[in-house]
């Protein structure tokens, strides 16, 4: 039987990281009640920009139910995205890697929580891995647990994203109800990177920098905080060698750009990559450093990664840069969040 909901609906963010998903969710309207992961990194970040969220380092390949219920109470949306390696089915990999826990530690909260719906978010290839079995292993266990599952790839630029990075999503409803989700909203006003970063000046700015210059764009409008300030916008100094091959690199080129004996100069397909300043992005990552500013010689900046990921000014990232940059590629685009969160609340309510 579908619960009552609650006025406002509480969220319950797993594998939360610095809370990409969660902000997202609050953005449409959520009461994000608390996340989880074991990396305090991400959670010192989350517990900063969720006021009122509670934080848990818990390993959720091993959750303790009872005390976590006991903590929590009622909760009507679980949402997560696990790592995709805690996925497996019997077979091929490693029965004894701990990671195959992760989903399973997913499903066992959804069970112990019984909420209205879930969210689970991951990479696409995840539809297709182990001949479809794993996707179909997902809808099998919460179908179990009486819930209708959907799933799509999403494509984040057709939200308002400046990037073009996909995700499949798997929502689940306890009312069987087929879950629509959003059509896109700009598939054919897309943001660009210009559009998103060209504000952001080519010189370290001093957290809390209040910018004075005009906003370029409607997307910087939004994206700029009340307070104006700017934060983690600190430039990375490269070998002199880096910044004199990327400044042979045109806006929106690529090695094959460079002259032929520096074409192999690193062995991955995507290396020396400028971003497009009038296209969207590719993938955020978590900090490889293979793809550069579409007009400066240097790699983005975490502020300027924040915001091609959709992260308002006012979501400021905590820790080491290496962890700021981990942090930021590794989350759900809250622009992408909102929508799915705003089209789960209409048929929800
Ligand atoms: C892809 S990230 C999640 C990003 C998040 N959904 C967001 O939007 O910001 C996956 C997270 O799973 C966490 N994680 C990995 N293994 C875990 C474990 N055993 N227990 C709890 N969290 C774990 C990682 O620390 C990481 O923050």
């Amino acid at each position: 039987m579908p619960k009552k909901l609650s006025k406002k609906p509480k969220v319950l963010d797993l594998f939360s990281g610095c809370g990409g998903m969660s902000y997202g969710f609050e953005m449409a309207g959520f009461d994000i009640v608390a996340g989880i992961d074991d990396w305090n990194d991400a959670l010192a970040t989350f517990e900063k920009n969720h006021s009122g969220a509670k934080v848990f380092n818990v390993d959720l390949g091993n959750p303790n139910l009872q005390e976590l219920k006991k903590e929590l109470g009622d909760i009507d949306v679980v949402v997560g995205g696990p790592p995709c390696q805690g996925f497996s089915i019997s077979g091929h990999r490693n029965p004894d890697d701990p990671r195959n826990n992760l989903y399973k530690g997913f499903v066992q909260i959804v069970k112990k929580f019984n909420p209205s719906a879930f969210v689970l978010e991951n990479v696409p290839n995840l539809v297709s891995m182990d001949q479809g079995k794993i996707k179909d292993n997902i809808i099998n266990d919460f179908q179990k647990l009486g819930y209708k599952v959907t799933y799509k790839i999403l494509l984040a630029s057709d939200y308002g994203v400046p990037q073009n990075r996909r995700r499949v999503v798997f929502v689940g409803l306890k009312s069987k109800q087929e879950f629509s989700f959003p059509d896109p909203t700009t598939p054919n006003d897309k943001t660009t990177v210009a559009e998103a970063i060209s504000d952001l000046p080519d010189k370290d700015l001093e957290d809390g920098f209040k910018i004075k210059t005009k906003a370029k764009s409607s997307f910087q409008n939004w994206a700029r905080s009340s307070k104006s300030e700017i934060h983690n916008h600190q430039l990375t100094n490269h070998e002199q060698k880096t910044v004199d091959l990327i400044s042979m690199v045109p806006d929106g080129g690529n090695y094959k750009d460079l002259p032929k004996e520096f074409q192999n100069t690193r062995r991955v397909n995507i290396a020396w990559t400028r971003f497009n300043s009038k296209k969207q992005s590719p993938t955020i990552d978590t900090g490889h450093r293979h793809h550069f500013h579409y007009k400066f010689n240097r790699v983005p900046t975490v502020r300027e990664s924040a915001r091609l990921q959709s992260f308002p000014d006012g979501f400021i990232f905590t820790g080491s840069k290496t962890s700021q940059y981990k942090q930021v590629g590794n989350a759900v685009p809250p622009l992408l969040a909102e929508k799915i969160g705003q089209a789960l609340l209409k048929q929800l309510s």
